[in-house]
């Protein structure tokens, strides 16, 4: 098992600078997970771990082994891909030992190892089959029991589940979940899915444009986020983002004003502000409930509502033209133009100092 530690790692293709100084320090057996947008160089940092990519610069570690100029074969690393890379002419189990097949595996240690990875996966039963005799999961898990056979320090896997169904995905999280359990092993993993980063994680790595936002432990991120950029992107619907004036601050807390909601005091959890200056105050959509109008923090019109049975989503537009996203934790039918009051708890919203056209945050 190892810890894979990253300093300073910068990637260019050409003048293109793709990854742009990246510390990372991801402990022996940890389960961390990369997300960001589509092209901000998941990807790349996992096949520069890999070995696939060179390292422009910086170091890399994978245990006490400075692994920069290692070959991808003696890096203690596996790699799953999102398209699976199995072989049709060959059944499950030649698919699974293809890679002790090339390294020259004695007979009976590979078979033992087939074996070992067959059970781990359940698949015991299917390894006379052809991949075109199994599901999408089932040939995904001939891919990670390929993996497993390896017995690598660190498990690396893109996208693994993204061409499988929505319950595909779900039994498939869960077994990775186990198999993480049962190995103990170092994984790092690339999704785009927010239940599969906020469910496996120890450890989420948000990533914009070659560098890291904010790295830590799922629920620390969803309650804590550093930036703007981190409290848009993880949680669902998106956090919502209203404009506000900073009329005065005390040692941790600021009063701020907007025309839509009136004045209130908000805590500025070490962040700095200046008088006169505008930020953006964000609010959870689960942590708007709507009150009667006499009550209501902020008030405006249905636009659009989500009956989901166990959840209601409101989209409400302000009297400024602002939109709002209230998530109401109960089915409730509410008409479209009608008047809708929303409250908040103040101290479960956020202040920050940056706006969301300068950070591309809004969504
Ligand atoms: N071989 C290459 N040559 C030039 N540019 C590349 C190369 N590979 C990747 N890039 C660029 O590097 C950036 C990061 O790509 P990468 O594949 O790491 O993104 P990603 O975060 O994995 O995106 P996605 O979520 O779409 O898979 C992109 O702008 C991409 O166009
Ligand atoms: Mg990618």
């Amino acid at each position: 098992m190892a810890d894979v530690v990253l300093k300073n790692i910068k990637k260019s293709f050409g003048n293109v600078d793709v990854i742009k100084g990246v510390d990372l320090d991801i402990k022996d057996g940890e389960f961390t997970v990369f997300v960001g947008p589509s092209g901000c160089g998941k990807s790349t940092l996992l096949r520069m771990i890999a070995g696939l990519e060179d390292i422009s610069d910086g170091d890399m570690f994978i245990g006490d082994t400075r692994v920069n100029t290692v070959a991808p074969k003696d890096r203690g690393v596996a790699m799953v891909f999102q398209s699976y890379a199995i072989f049709p002419h060959m059944t499950v189990r030649e698919n699974i030992g293809f890679g002790l097949t090339i390294a020259k595996t004695p007979k009976a240690e590979k078979d033992a190892k087939v074996a070992e990875a067959a059970r781990i996966l359940q698949m015991e039963h299917l390894l006379d089959r052809r991949p075109s005799q199994l599901s999408g999961g089932q040939r995904q898990r001939v891919a990670i029991g390929r993996a497993i056979t390896r017995k690598p320090e660190v498990f690396l896997f893109d996208e693994p589940l993204s061409n499988l169904d929505a319950a595909l995905r779900m039994d498939m999280r869960m077994e990775i979940g186990k198999l993480h359990q049962q190995l103990g092993a170092t994984m790092i993993y690339v999704t785009h899915d927010q239940v599969e980063a906020m469910t496996l994680a120890d450890k989420i790595v948000v990533l914009k444009d070659g560098a890291v936002m904010q790295a830590g432990a799922p629920m620390d991120l969803y309650h804590n986020p550093d930036n703007l950029f981190v409290a848009g992107f993880l949680g669902a619907p998106s956090m919502n983002f209203l404009i506000v004036d900073v009329i005065a601050l005390t040692d941790d807390h600021a009063h701020v004003h907007s025309p839509v909601l009136g004045d209130i005091t908000i805590a500025t959890k070490g962040r700095q502000f200046t008088v006169g200056q505008q930020a953006t105050l964000g609010l959870r959509p689960q942590h708007l409930s709507y009150v009667e109008a006499t009550t209501a923090q902020l008030s405006g019109h249905v636009t659009l509502t989500e009956r989901l049975g166990s959840e209601t989503v409101i989209n409400a537009t302000l009297s400024d033209g602002t939109t709002l996203i209230a998530a109401i934790a109960e089915d409730q039918e509410f008409r479209v133009g009608a008047e809708i009051g929303l409250r908040f708890d103040t101290t479960k919203a956020h202040l920050f100092p940056e706006l969301p056209t300068t950070t591309g945050a809004a969504h």
